[in-house]
């Protein structure tokens, strides 16, 4: 698929089909992943690849995080429409910064950068998805249970997002809109 093409047409999808993504899709999906630039190619990036159980586990996870967000009257948000994507996917990957809370210092530049070349990484995926016909949704709600989410898959690392891949059940959506490119910069002399 052309490269435009993928851009402009990728959508966030959060209802799937009971259907699984092929592994090798997913493996073609995770290296694309891994050729995003990042500072001094440092590929700050680690994924969590959940299998049924660990899904399964999240799911719950973010259950609980509803129930006691809505016990404590705070907006929960789009956290029960994350939580369904998550139920319905057929692959959830966890990505993770592995050097945040490894490396010593208190460095916010070289946090910032890392942080950056993961988004540009998970948006290598999200095109790739798109152009195999694999819908996805970038999720930072499963932030709200870091540390539960942390626990359970037994890592150090810091919790960056996730993201859910499967079969979308709508057809290709509409583009959503933006604003116009003019709006959202400034030419200077
Ligand atoms: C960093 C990031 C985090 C996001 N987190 C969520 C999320 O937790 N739940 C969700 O439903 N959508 C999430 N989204 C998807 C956005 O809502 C979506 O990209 C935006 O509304 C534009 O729509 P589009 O992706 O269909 O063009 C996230 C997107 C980004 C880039």
């Amino acid at each position: 698929m052309e490269l435009q093409k993928a851009i402009s047409e990728r959508r966030s999808y959060r209802c799937f089909a009971d259907k699984k993504v092929f592994p090798i899709e997913m493996k073609e999906i995770l290296e694309a992943g891994i050729f995003a630039p990042s500072p001094k190619n440092r590929q700050p990036w680690h994924f969590y690849s959940c299998g049924p159980r660990h899904k399964g586990r999240v799911a719950d996870i973010l259950k609980s995080k509803i129930a006691e967000m809505q016990a404590a009257s705070v907006n929960v948000g789009s956290l029960p429409t994350s939580l369904g994507a998550i139920e319905e996917c057929s692959d959830l990957v966890l990505v993770y910064n592995r050097y945040s809370k490894r490396e010593h210092g208190d460095n916010e530049n070289r946090w910032k950068a890392d942080i950056l070349s993961i988004g540009a990484c998970i948006q290598n995926m999200l095109l790739t998805a798109h152009s195999k016909n694999i819908q996805s949704l970038w999720i930072c709600d499963i932030l709200f249970a870091e540390k539960e989410i942390s626990d359970l898959m037994a890592t150090g690392d810091e919790l960056v997002s996730g993201v859910a891949f499967g079969i979308g059940t709508q057809g290709l959506l509409p583009p959503r809109p933006r604003m116009e490119l003019h709006k959202k910069m400034c030419k200077t002399g």
